[in-house]
């Protein structure tokens, strides 16, 4: 994605300035006994299984063939990834192991009821603000799967569609007109369709009541602490509406799809002379232009000097929830877990039952989430609660002794009811809040993943072009290629303290100069329950000869830290989301923003022609001959 240029994080925070010399010698730290053992919890949600591929099998023992033969085993590596890795490629079309296959579904355009009224890439037009409201947006980027009656062949698929440049979507750089903006307006937001398979092993989007677009001009509501706060309220009294720049997702035990607004500063700007950001716009970035969309000039909602929509920005950079079962539901925001450039959740079970999310803020110098629910999932349920609404969230210090700290945001801690009126505004401004406590800067946190297999969590930092002192935690300045982080969270995911270490730095030479695994700016992130770590890449990649490398999918043995490359994305685009059937045979990726829009880069997926325009799309990956997506 476009993401944003700036620093807005002026704390000072750096509590580990001097601390570069730490990050290798305490590996030791780490030991793998310490790690939370996650067998319990899988069993906990063996209910669940629509929602948590494969956790039956590996709390059972199912699908533990690998893990049999005990970690680090050469048999266990090649038990784990099995397929031919991919070398580097490049080029107009996608490149994918020898071993898989892919096809194409629900690229930008698509209607959403599969009746065909499609927008197909015909560069002389484009659809208009009303027929885009009825098809598939732009921007694929997270996503999930929610099988109907457990099927491997049917169900939701609930996709974001994170951004798209008015260049791509209009066709010229500024809209002209209201309804240019809706156009742009109704290309963002979320999708929910329902795919199935055909005989022939494709797949494609049918008509379904529960089909439907969820876009910026979509009624929401908001729940929680902050609901009901005058920070979420306009003078013009205006209901809230809509979701935006729909980045990372999360799903939950439950059956419900989280979608993570990011970089909603950036639809926000003002033509008004004079006008300067307040001390908490300028914490979340905002500007005259924001990111160029130009929203503002017909549509006052967005106009950050109208006092008629004061506030309004601030109902952007929530986590909603939205039900893929029951297109009638309004999609909720989320306020205890905070309003910050959400990348994603990795939500999972911890002790006593409790919903835990883990959270980046992708900015760079930005911080690390977790949300703690105050009770059992289950109970809270029954009980008629969201385990969402209720609960603690904390931000992430990394110590340089490889420990880290959970620090409480609540408007309990003295330092914070010095700052804030109430919990409402403590999590509408919680960056500000974790500024206070000292949480650690990060070179852009980005996907978050629970690995049940290990109990670990990990996330991408993806790269950091203005760190100019290295720590321990971002133990590279300036960040070029990212790291991804690994956390051994304590007291089975719900405690106040954390272990950590580097899972892979893409800045050494041997991932740099390798050309079977080099990669860098790593980004979507997804644990499978064998073991398997699906790395996603956004940016520069290395080149190899006359090949500079497009974005790409690896898989990782999260245990060993075996790397294997399986996917090659078309030439500008990124590679992002991910979402698996049941039995984890078919799995779902995206190719955002191919040839960032330009045709004369690809004309992906439609056939190479040098003038169809370059849509989004989801790719559909399965192993030829069959078997577990990554093995
Ligand atoms: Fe939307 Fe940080 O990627
Ligand atoms: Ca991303
Ligand atoms: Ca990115």
């Amino acid at each position: 994605m476009v993401h944003d240029n700036e620093v807005s994080n002026k704390s000072g925070n750096r509590p580990f300035e001097d601390v570069l010399k730490a990050s290798m010698s305490r590996r030791h730290v780490l030991m793998r006994s310490a790690a939370f053992s996650a067998t319990g919890f899988l069993a906990a949600l063996a209910g669940n299984r629509a929602l948590v591929p494969g956790a039956v099998a590996a709390a059972t023992g199912g699908s533990g063939a690998s893990t049999a033969l005990g970690s680090g085993t050469t048999l266990a590596q090649a038990a784990l990834i099995g397929f031919a890795g991919l070398g580097p490629a490049d080029g107009p079309v996608p490149s994918i192991s020898a071993d898989y296959e892919y096809s194409v579904v629900i690229p930008w355009g698509t209607s959403i009821q599969g009746n065909g009224s499609d927008y197909t890439g015909d560069p002389t037009t484009r659809p208009s603000a009303a027929e885009q409201a009825e098809m598939v947006g732009i921007g694929h980027d997270g996503m999930w799967f929610f099988p109907i009656n457990n099927s491997n062949e049917r169900g939701m698929l609930a996709i974001n569609h994170e951004f798209g440049r008015n260049t791509h979507v209009l066709g010229k750089a500024d809209p002209e007109s209201l309804e240019d903006v809706r156009l742009s307006q109704h290309a963002h937001g979320v999708s929910v369709v329902e795919i199935r398979k055909n005989g022939n092993g494709t797949w494609q989007n049918v008509s379904s009541p529960n089909a439907r677009r969820i876009h910026v001009n979509t009624p929401v509501t908001f729940s929680g602490p902050a609901a009901g706060s005058p920070l979420l309220e306009t003078p013009a009294g205006n209901a809230p509406l809509g979701t935006v720049n729909n980045c990372a997702n999360g799903y939950t035990p439950w059956g419900t799809y989280l979608t993570c607004e990011e970089n909603f500063n950036g639809y926000f700007g003002t033509a008004a002379e004079g006008w300067e950001p307040t001390a908490e716009q300028d914490r979340y970035g905002f500007s005259t232009d924001g990111f160029g969309y130009s929203w503002h000039l017909f549509d006052p909602r967005f106009d950050l000097a109208n006092p008629a929509y004061r506030n309004e920005e601030n109902r952007f950079g929530w986590i909603v929830e939205i039900d893929p079962m029951d297109g009638t539901q309004t999609p909720v925001k989320r306020t205890a877990l905070g309003r910050v450039k959400h990348e994603g959740i990795a939500l999972t079970i911890g002790k006593g039952g409790r919903a835990v999310g883990y959270m980046g803020d992708d900015q760079r110098f930005d911080y690390i989430y977790k949300y703690v629910s105050s009770g059992n999932y289950r109970a809270m349920l029954n009980r008629g609660i969201s385990p969402l609404d209720e609960g603690k969230l904390y931000a992430a210090r990394f110590n340089d002794d490889g420990t880290g700290d959970w620090l409480e945001m609540t408007i309990e801690h003295p330092a914070l009811a010095a700052q804030f009126a109430d919990q409402a505004e403590v999590l509408t401004f919680v960056r500000l809040a974790a500024d206070t406590l000292g949480a650690t800067p990060m070179d852009r946190p980005e996907w978050t993943t629970y690995a049940p297999k290990t109990g670990e969590i990990f996330c991408t930092l993806t790269n950091n072009s203005r760190r100019e002192v290295a720590d321990a935690a971002n133990p590279v300045a300036p960040n070029a290629n990212g790291h991804i982080m690994k956390i051994i969270d304590d007291d089975q995911l719900v405690g106040t303290t954390f272990k950590w270490e580097i899972f892979v730095n893409a800045n050494d030479a041997s991932v740099q100069e390798n050309p079977d695994i080099g990669f860098g700016s790593p980004d979507g992130l997804w644990a499978d329950p064998d073991g398997r770590l699906f790395i996603e890449t956004d940016g520069r990649q290395p080149t190899f000869g006359d090949v500079q490398l497009n974005d790409q999918m690896l898989v990782a043995d999260a245990n060993t830290g075996e790397i294997r490359r399986l996917f090659v994305g078309v030439n500008g685009c990124e590679v992002t989301g991910i979402a698996v059937t049941p039995d984890r045979q078919t799995m779902f990726i995206n190719l955002q923003h191919p040839g960032n829009g330009d045709p004369t880069a690809t004309n992906f997926p439609a056939a190479t022609d040098g003038v169809t325009i370059p849509r989004d799309a989801t790719v559909v990956i399965t192993r030829k001959g069959g078997g577990i997506v990554g093995s």
